[in-house]
């Protein structure tokens, strides 16, 4: 066992993968102590208060009581059981909490162990779907440039093709289709031709498309941008139209982060199949959920296989669960609308006026999340230092310095993250500008 923090980051660093990093160049990592409410401690000495929600996931705060207790309480009982042939009441209770709180008529779910997983089961369950309609020919997804959904190879597939490097992998991974990204903003007014690249991918290939795939209102990974419900409302109708499924990835989105608890409610649709994760388990355990209507839960049953074609080993964990039944709980007793209504007003207070800086290109603001769009290309490695240096955990990439808080953030910890992203782009070390 290593327990000198040198030796441990060291060996961290020659053996270990970090989320898109070099084995040979690696960026540094620090190290965590401990974590409790917004606070990260760092084996360096430094307390750094968390922007990132470790990636939207602790929505309650780390170290939290409440989901402490859930999960001891599960241990006590039994850990894990199969899937397969059994079942158990954390399970069901999630199961039912999901349906009640999603878009009416999303009635059935699919337990998955990750976000990508989810988007994955949310394929097969489209492409399924209307092989047992008899509609074969379909096989291939629609969706918008500028999409993240995942690292799985299907997930991959429909992810943004420059952002997601799908030349590395071609041969292998399957072609979708790609209609361009939506340009014109949440709260701008709606311009029809947005629609255009989308309607003409519907129009010459539907017959070839299974599903659109995209996440609802705000695109995460793919360049943290916020676009029109409208769109969404005409994506909604042009997959009736065409008899086409429409999935929607919440899974950064789901659970309050843009204002309503699924960015779906922002155009008053139902998809037919729903993706969830992150958040769900308020950042404990790794779990997500797949939904979708009884329409597709029946029609797959009645196909071919007679039976959905997926049954991963970790399905349903008690311990999983537990998490998120306590995490939605949370939730709802926390207010949780009045907390990313609190933080948006405030984000916009302190954020918004950082437009007109020089090295600034754009400032946008929804529900929790605040994002500063610069004219260039952060210097990751500095600025990671100086944003843990100035007592802050926030991670961009490319030209974002986005931040999407704990929900229990307080107005002072929000606007020390505030001010250090202020402090931050007015430095000029900070940006690779040749
Ligand atoms: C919208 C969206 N879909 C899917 C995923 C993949 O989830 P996971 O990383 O849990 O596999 C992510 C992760 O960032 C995401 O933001």
């Amino acid at each position: 066992m290593i327990n000198n923090c040198t030796e441990l980051l060291q060996y961290d660093q020659d053996h270990i993968w970090h989320p898109y990093t070099s084995m040979t160049n690696p960026l540094p990592s620090f190290m965590v102590e401990s974590a409790k409410g917004v606070h990260l401690q760092l084996a360096s000495g430094e307390k750094v208060i968390d922007g990132m929600s470790s990636w939207w996931s602790v929505v309650h705060g780390y170290n939290n009581p409440v989901l402490n207790n859930a999960i001891k309480q599960q241990v006590d009982t039994f850990s894990h059981v199969m899937f397969g042939g059994l079942t158990h009441e954390p399970a069901i209770n999630l199961c039912k909490t999901l349906v009640e709180l999603t878009p009416s008529g999303l009635d059935k779910v699919f337990l998955a162990d990750s976000g990508s997983v989810a988007v994955e089961v949310a394929i097969k369950m489209a492409l399924q779907y209307q092989h047992s309609k008899g509609k074969t020919e379909k096989t291939r997804l629609l969706t918008i440039k500028n999409g993240y959904h995942g690292d799985t190879l299907g997930a991959m597939s429909v992810c943004d093709p420059v952002n997601g490097m799908h030349q590395l992998f071609s041969g292998f991974m399957t072609e979708n289709y790609f209609a361009d990204a939506p340009q014109v903003s949440f709260g701008q007014t709606f311009d029809e031709n947005d629609l255009v690249s989308l309607k003409s991918q519907f129009e010459q290939n539907h017959q070839n498309i299974a599903a659109l795939i995209l996440e609802p209102i705000v695109q995460g990974a793919g360049g943290m941008r916020f676009y029109h419900s409208k769109y969404l409302k005409a994506c909604r109708e042009l997959c009736d139209q065409y008899d086409v499924l429409l999935i929607a990835d919440e899974i950064a989105t789901g659970f309050g982060r843009t204002g309503k608890l699924f960015a779906c409610e922002h155009a008053n649709i139902t998809p037919d199949i729903l993706c969830l994760g992150k958040a769900l388990t308020g950042g404990y355990m790794t779990l997500a959920a797949t939904l979708c209507t009884t329409d597709v839960a029946e029609t797959i049953s009645k196909g071919e296989a007679g039976v959905f074609m997926h049954g991963p080993t970790f399905m349903g964990n008690p311990l999983a669960c537990a998490a998120a039944n306590a995490s939605l709980k949370l939730l709802i007793d926390n207010n949780w609308c009045e907390q990313v209504s609190n933080i948006e007003t405030q984000l916009k207070a302190e954020l918004l006026p950082l437009n007109s800086h020089e090295n600034v290109a754009d400032v946008r603001v929804l529900g929790a999340i605040g994002v500063i769009e610069a004219k260039y290309p952060v210097n990751m490695a500095f600025i990671q230092k100086m944003f843990v240096e100035n007592g802050v955990w926030i991670r961009p990439f490319g030209k974002l310095i986005y931040i999407m808080p704990p929900f229990v953030i307080k107005a002072d910890e929000l606007t020390k993250l505030t001010s250090v992203m202020a402090n931050v782009i007015a430095c000029e070390q900070v940006f690779n500008k040749n």
